[in-house]
């Protein structure tokens, strides 16, 4: 066994170990495959290598796993690795004690005007973020509110703010939001749909790592972040969910994915069922909202 430049183990003369490339993964993007599916994560990684004209495996490696370096090279990979399945309303529950108890809850606690602020992380191509966005103007035509969508995935991003739709993705939107916020494209005849301005214009689509600490640190009503977790490692889970819960305003709430329990109490926040969903909820300020 070698040592690569980095000081990672190699497996033979030329390669890195399937492990060290687990390792690093995880520690970049929370990502953690399962021992059957690495060989082809590998060959991801190594075709993205021959894309980059790299021949040997620890070069690509220690580009890599340099800090702060061949970010560009890292977009191009996590694009790869990262499953971007989603659809509107994906899990009904999750929508249905938002629209039937949470958001009437946080309309009746807030100050008349007051601007509602939720968040989907890990939104693909932002079904997910347009959903909330129904439920939110739905609840409350005249009230403010914002909805941030953010994913990892430059691709899935700028997708989602295209805002374009096929006839079969819009199917799972209940059938009256369906006919107040959508609407047909006429340009080439392929019966697309986009969403009515007077949403798009309130949703907001950025990219965010969920593992890595950034700019992001608004406060908001809700959090709701569903099928992203079930890919992480669990201290990678851990890391998001402390992050998540931080950015959990007074009074508002965490949604996770039904597959998403974390190990422990998001930080700061009480477990509540709502409408037969596990959700937690701030009741306490976090230190930074107290007034003295
Ligand atoms: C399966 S999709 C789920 C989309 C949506 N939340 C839903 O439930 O339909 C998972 C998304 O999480 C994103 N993702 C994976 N790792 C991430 C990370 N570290 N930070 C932010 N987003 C991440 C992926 O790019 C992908 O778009």
């Amino acid at each position: 066994m070698s040592k690569a430049a980095s000081g990672v183990r190699t497996s033979d003369a030329e390669g890195i170990a399937p492990q060290a490339w687990s390792d690093l993964i995880v520690r970049r993007c929370g990502l953690a495959f399962r021992h059957i599916r690495m060989p082809e994560v590998i060959g991801i990684v190594h075709g993205q290598m021959r894309a980059r004209g790299i021949e040997h495996e620890t070069e690509y490696y220690t580009l890599l796993a340099r800090p702060g370096d061949g970010s560009g090279e890292w977009d191009a990979l996590i694009e790869r690795l990262t499953n971007h399945e989603t659809s509107f309303f994906r899990h009904p529950p999750s929508f249905d004690a938002l629209r039937l108890h949470i958001l009437p809850e946080l309309r009746a606690t807030r100050p008349p005007g007051g601007r509602l602020s939720l968040w989907s992380a890990g939104c693909s191509t932002g079904q997910e973020a347009y959903s909330l966005a129904m439920c939110a103007i739905a609840d409350n035509a005249h009230g403010q509110f914002t909805v941030w969508g953010s994913d990892i995935s430059h691709e899935a991003i700028k997708i989602a703010r295209q805002a374009r739709f096929g006839r079969r993705s819009i199917s799972t939107i209940p059938e009256h939001y369906r006919q107040r916020y959508l609407v047909p494209i006429n340009d080439n005849g392929a019966g697309d749909f986009t969403i009515v301005e007077d949403l798009t214009q309130r949703v907001r689509f950025m990219g965010t790592n969920l593992v890595e600490p950034d700019g992001f640190r608004a406060s908001h009503d809700v959090v709701f972040c569903h099928n992203v977790l079930i890919y992480f490692s669990p201290a990678a889970v851990t890391q998001a969910v402390a992050r998540l819960a931080a950015s959990v305003g007074l009074g508002g709430y965490l949604l996770l994915g039904p597959g998403e329990a974390p190990h422990d109490r998001p930080p700061g926040l009480e477990p509540v069922i709502v409408n037969g969903v596990r959700a937690f909820h701030r009741r306490t300020a976090r230190p930074m909202e107290i007034k003295s």
